[in-house]
């Protein structure tokens, strides 16, 4: 499948299998947790979904796309969920599909929080979130685009509410196979608007301390499914979706100073121009460190993950869209392909089939390429045959 074995140039840093006390994985290589919105409208996960993480599963280590813990928190249309019984049985149908390729899986939990609208959620109702401060739009919605709504204010029984929803959409994740679950605290999501300034005006014991909402959830989840199944997605800084973090530092480094010594099974942490995330909170990481580089850049290219790796940042290093194009990704790091299918935009958020799981791997593109040679040598040759035969 690969010429990694004729390749003159060294093993790639990233095909070092790795272990931990938490984690045993056959290279450094994860796959980044993207929404595709292949959901029925009920969240349950459509059979395709299937295939596209068992497509990867040659990856050390996959995280799902943000699956809502509860539809309280769901945060766009045809998201997946992880509420209910069908959900469960859709999940382990995709967990069962990875297993039986040799893969490994966490679920990614993501709350929406003010993300969201009547018209892109089960419910119908406005989204709640730490503070009645509007995320910016327009939001794709059910049917086209929409203006977001003003949040509700989360009040302290729906702190615990949502924290409730964690827990047991992490234990139905462990039901439906899944080897351990992500909370998403970062990219403008809730755990991320109780961490930052301008989402967070809250003047409670959630607002003076704003690290207080993700220890709380992170040692909640824990202690259900066990800390070596759970880990944790942090952005610091990430100014997506109009979220304003001042001086992330400080908050960042105190909160993982109170959660290192839970004993994860890893933090993912997504570094930013701004704040050098990576580098600042590498030293009080304890545990796994998976590194996510390629947020609002370019692509997440094979030089920069063996960059991260080299400089120490971290023992893995996550890959999205690379990993979306090139389903598999670990052997064409083995051969130092270019990496340069791009993708098909007109079919990101659709629901099918189509620009999810027909990317091609090398091998097909091979194949591909000899048919069209075959192709072009047949038709040569006919116009040979044919014009001889006119020259007669
Ligand atoms: C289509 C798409 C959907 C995404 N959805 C999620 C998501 O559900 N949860 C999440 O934490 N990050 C999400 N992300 C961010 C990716 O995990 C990753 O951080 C980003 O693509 C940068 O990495 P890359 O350069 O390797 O693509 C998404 C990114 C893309 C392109």
């Amino acid at each position: 499948m690969t010429n990694a074995s004729s390749s003159p140039s060294p093993k790639s840093a990233l095909l070092i299998p790795y272990s931990s006390a938490r984690l045993s994985l056959p290279n450094r290589i994860v796959l980044a947790p993207m929404s595709r919105h292949r959901a029925h409208e009920d969240g349950t996960p459509l059979p395709v979904v299937a295939d596209f993480y068992a497509q990867r599963a040659e990856a050390g280590l996959l995280i799902t796309e943000g699956i809502w813990p509860h539809r309280r928190g769901q945060s766009g249309w045809r998201i997946p969920g992880l509420e209910t019984e069908a959900h469960v049985a859709g999940w382990r149908a995709v967990t069962e599909a990875v297993h039986a390729r040799g893969g490994r899986i966490f679920a990614q939990l993501m709350h929406g929080g003010r993300q969201g609208h009547p018209r892109s959620r089960v419910l119908g109702d406005v989204p709640a979130g730490p503070s009645p401060v509007p995320t910016p739009g327009p939001l794709h919605v059910k049917d086209g685009k929409a203006e977001p709504p003003v949040p509700r204010e989360m009040t302290v029984d729906d702190i615990r509410t949502a924290i409730d929803d964690h827990v047991a959409a992490a234990r139905n994740a462990i039901r439906a196979g899944f080897d351990g679950v992500e909370i998403h605290g970062a990219n403008s999501y809730l755990t991320h608007q109780f961490l930052a300034d301008n989402t967070n005006l809250r003047t409670d014991a959630y607002g003076r301390d704003k690290t207080l909402f993700a220890r709380e959830l992170v040692t909640a989840v824990a202690d259900a499914i066990g800390a070596e199944r759970l880990g944790l997605r942090l952005s610091p800084g990430n100014p997506q979706f109009g979220m304003v973090e001042h001086d992330p530092a400080p908050r960042y480094r105190a909160l993982l100073d109170a959660l290192d010594p839970l004993g994860l099974a890893y933090l993912h942490l997504t570094d930013n121009d701004d704040y050098p995330a990576l580098a600042d909170l590498r030293p009080r990481w304890s545990g796994t460190l998976i590194a996510n580089v390629g947020e609002n850049h370019e692509p997440t290219t094979q030089e920069q993950g063996e960059g991260t790796l080299a400089a120490g940042h971290a023992e893995l290093v996550s890959y999205g869209r690379a990993f979306l194009t090139h389903p598999d990704l670990p052997a064409r790091i083995a051969a130092n392909d270019p990496l340069a299918t791009p993708i098909d935009m007109a079919h990101l958020y659709t629901h099918g089939a189509e620009g999810y799981t027909d990317y091609p791997t090398m091998e097909e593109e091979r194949e591909r390429e000899r048919k069209r040679e075959k192709e072009t040598a047949t038709a040569e040759s006919r116009t040979r045959v044919l014009s001889g035969a006119a020259g007669r």
